[in-house]
């Protein structure tokens, strides 16, 4: 391995995410149709953490969003004519609040169709068609929170289906019942941050079993007995920064791994060391990094997953702890 490996090829990573979607001819464009609003978002938020907000187009992104408008149910698709889905709806709140342009959305019919999908036990679909997950709750009560219409929101309900979700070693699951996994565990404990209710977790009990999701390796696992996973550099260091507990992991190995998982040639970053890179791992990699204190990088909020100087703003910065920024 060369030394640069062990540093954060950030020229690369710009250069990377700029010729994402470059190449509409590419089977891959075709294939992740379904994701390219998300995609937008993470490379935008990876951009913003490594301090090149500009490398891609304001207006344009901001017009290509807007085609992505599904008027009959008044939330966003992932892609021009698909239908509205709440994970596009707030990766289009999310860049639109990070490019200062929420003027341009409907604020109350996209706060109905949101509202709209929550169920009777308090937890949200993702669309129409009903599948149901607390992942679609914490995007519900973050895009609620973006467009400053959280109070529209049943509030006991919503954590009352979250408490339901959680389970004996303290973390929560995607369902009432379903074992603790690291993802879930940061949707339902920043949905709690944003909704005031951090007293629904057992800190001590959750923080450890945070802690043992690093492995020899020093990279993070989402579950017992699973691979280590860049991706979860973010859903497990984001649930211990809110917890204020971030201390407990060995930030410099972890450090070391992500840093392995780089493309040092295309740039990007993989799941694990070897493996192809993508926008999602990029950008989940990037954020860790950050939450440890990586020199050079900007704050992310680990609450809503965006710029901390957006959230600050916004008036909306909850009382999560990073480690110290590192100088070079
Ligand atoms: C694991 O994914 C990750 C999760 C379950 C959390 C995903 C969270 C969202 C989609 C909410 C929006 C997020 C942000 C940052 C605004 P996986 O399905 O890859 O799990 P696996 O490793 O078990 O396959
Ligand atoms: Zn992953």
């Amino acid at each position: 391995m060369s030394s640069d490996e062990h540093k954060l090829l950030t020229s690369l990573h710009v250069q990377y995410i700029q010729n994402l979607g470059a190449s509409k001819a590419d089977l891959t464009y075709h294939l992740t149709a379904h994701l390219r609003m998300n995609a937008i978002y993470w490379g935008l938020v990876a951009l913003c953490v490594m301090n090149h907000k500009d490398a891609l187009d304001k207006d344009e992104m901001i017009e290509y969003i807007m085609t992505c408008w599904d008027e009959e149910a008044g939330g966003f698709g992932a892609h021009p004519g698909h239908d509205a889905h709440i994970h596009s709806t707030l990766s289009a709140i999310q860049v639109l609040t990070i490019h200062d342009a929420l003027d341009r959305v409907d604020i109350p019919r996209v706060t109905d169709y949101i509202l709209s999908l929550q169920q009777p036990s308090g937890v949200f679909a993702g669309d129409s068609f009903g599948e149901v997950d607390t992942r679609f709750l914490y995007i519900a009560v973050n895009a609620l929170s973006l467009l400053g219409q959280l109070d529209r929101l049943d509030k006991d309900k919503t954590v009352t289906y979250i408490r339901q979700c959680k389970n004996f070693d303290g973390g929560f699951g995607n369902v009432a019942g379903a074992e603790s996994h690291a993802g879930q565990v940061f949707v339902c404990t920043a949905a709690l941050a944003i909704l005031d209710r951090l007293d629904v977790v057992d800190i001590p009990t959750l923080g450890w079993w945070l802690a043992e999701r690093q492995l020899p390796s020093g990279g993070l696992n989402g579950r017992p007995e699973k691979l280590e996973d860049v991706c979860y550099s973010f859903w497990v260091l984001s649930s211990m920064s809110i917890l204020n507990k971030l201390t407990w992991i060995d930030s410099e190995k972890l450090t070391k791994f992500i840093l392995s998982a780089q493309d040092p040639e295309g740039g990007g970053i993989a799941d694990r060391p070897g493996d192809m890179v993508d926008v999602f791992h990029t950008i989940f990699g990037v954020a860790g990094l950050s939450l440890t204190g990586y020199p050079g990088l900007d704050d992310i909020d680990p609450v809503y997953c965006m710029p901390a100087s957006v959230i600050e703003k916004k008036g909306l910065r909850k009382g999560w702890k990073a480690l110290p920024r590192r100088t070079a």
